[in-house]
């Protein structure tokens, strides 16, 4: 089955994240609760992770199926060794027309200032870095490893510098929390080519004790910054994106709006998710996987692959983020965010 597939609701497949490791270095509150994923957490051994062979075979058949973008997430990806290796890996692929695929990475920026100029090399086209706040103390409170905001603001200068652009800023807002920094945020990363994403803060998991009361609707953050600095809205770059784009009139640059909560997009939603281990999750907030990792070592051919990939995709009817309201809070089963790499 050659060429683009549509899953249940006519949804095609573009869009292919990879989380290459469950492990992090941070420990966010709202992630990876250290109360959790503490000393005796259970992360996945080694051997029970897909081999770079393994990754780049179901990258590599995801392509023939439509997949024209690969974002390698985490976890926090730049722990897993050899990272680089498999970014060269990746960056072979080609589309069945012969373009090449968008190869991009979601990192906690921390080991990016020594690995930037190889990723770049090996052919990583731009990454995202997440940021939550610009103040010392509330940041190292929110990562909760006391790990310094500069370091960051440091890898994402590295990142620009070397190309890895443009370098894309996901901020997660809660209420209380960080809702007083939007402006500074907003401020801070005018005019540097870099695009500040805000991001409602979604229940995703189990772990973070979410609260609709702690919700930032991104209409309120757009009107924020907008009465401040103009802005205006700027057209989707595809069909499925996650981001509402709104550019400064002044010609600062542009921010974005991811609204899961208050603005589900899930009608195009063209992404496709694969554990550190091989489980395939056609929803961010899917209660179970596919084991593809159990195909591939049971000796499936490619052909026999891609069928099973197609098949699976074709029965796929995931919406929840519109269901969200109407479902009963805490009574679902769902994957942790750092497992799947958001
Ligand atoms: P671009 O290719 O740069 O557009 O990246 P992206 O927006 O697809 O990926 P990124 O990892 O930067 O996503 C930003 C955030 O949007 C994630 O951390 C999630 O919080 C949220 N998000 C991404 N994809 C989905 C999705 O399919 N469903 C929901 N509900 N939220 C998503
Ligand atoms: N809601 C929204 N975004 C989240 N992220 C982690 N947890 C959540 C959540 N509950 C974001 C991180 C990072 C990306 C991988 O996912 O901040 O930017
Ligand atoms: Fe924080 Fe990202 Fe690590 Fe989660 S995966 S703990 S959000 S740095
Ligand atoms: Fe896609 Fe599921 Fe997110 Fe909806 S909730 S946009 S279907 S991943």
């Amino acid at each position: 089955p050659a060429g683009d597939i549509a899953d249940a609701r006519g949804r095609p497949l573009h869009d292919l994240r990879i989380s290459v490791t469950d492990r992090c270095n941070f420990r966010c509150v709202y992630c990876m609760p250290k109360e959790i994923f503490g000393r005796d957490f259970a992360f996945r051994e080694r051997s029970e992770l897909l081999s770079f062979e393994e990754i780049e075979r179901l990258a590599r058949i995801s392509v023939t199926l439509g997949v024209t973008k690969l974002r390698l997430t985490g976890g926090e990806p730049l722990l897993r060794r050899g990272i680089t290796e498999l970014v060269s890996m990746l960056a072979q692929l080609r589309t069945p027309q012969g373009a090449p695929v968008d190869l991009a990475m979601t990192t906690n920026g921390s080991a990016l200032p020594k690995m930037a100029q190889s990723l770049k090399d090996a052919g990583l086209n731009r990454v995202t870095i997440s940021l939550d706040s610009l103040d010392d103390a509330k940041f190292k409170a929110i990562n909760d490893v006391n790990f310094p905001v500069a370091r960051v603001l440091e890898a994402i200068e590295v990142a620009r510098e070397v190309g890895l652009g443009p370098v894309k800023i996901n901020t997660v807002l809660k209420r209380g929390v960080n809702d007083d920094e939007i402006l500074k945020l907003a401020e801070h990363f005018r005019g540097t080519g870099a695009i500040l994403r805000f991001i409602e803060y979604m229940d995703v998991g189990t772990t973070n004790g979410w609260k609709l009361d702690e919700v930032l609707p991104s209409a309120e953050v757009v009107s924020m910054i907008n009465e401040r600095w103009a802005l205006e809205p700027a057209a989707k770059t595809e069909p499925g994106e996650t981001a509402n784009r709104w550019r400064y009139t002044d010609g600062a640059g542009e921010i974005g709006v991811i609204s899961s909560v208050t603005n589900a997009f899930c009608g195009n939603c063209s992404r496709s998710r694969v554990s550190a281990e091989g489980q395939l999750y056609t929803c961010l907030f899917a209660g179970s996987g596919y084991d593809l990792r159990k195909l591939m070592r049971d000796g499936i051919s490619d052909e026999d692959l891609a069928k099973a990939l197609a098949g699976h995709w074709r029965k796929r009817d995931d919406n929840y983020s519109e269901l969200r309201a109407a479902l009963t809070p805490g009574n679902r089963k769902r994957i942790e965010m750092s497992y799947i790499g958001g």
